[in-house]
């Protein structure tokens, strides 16, 4: 989720705070990642090399 803010791009979220660590309850922010399976939520999934958004879901 902060990748996808830091790169300009708003994700949705309700649970996500930055005072709390992300526990991924509200499910408001699922994205959908190139080569996985299901819609994991962003602000639980960590920024890693290579994993790609396909840019039509992120607005
Ligand atoms: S903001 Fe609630 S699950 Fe991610």
């Amino acid at each position: 989720m902060r990748a996808a803010s830091v790169a300009g791009f708003s994700v949705p979220k309700l649970c996500a705070t930055d005072s709390l660590e992300p526990f991924g309850s509200c499910r408001l922010c699922l994205v959908e990642i190139e080569g996985k399976r299901g819609y994991p939520a962003s602000c639980t999934t960590p920024a890693a090399d290579g994993l790609v958004f396909p840019l039509n879901h992120l607005n």
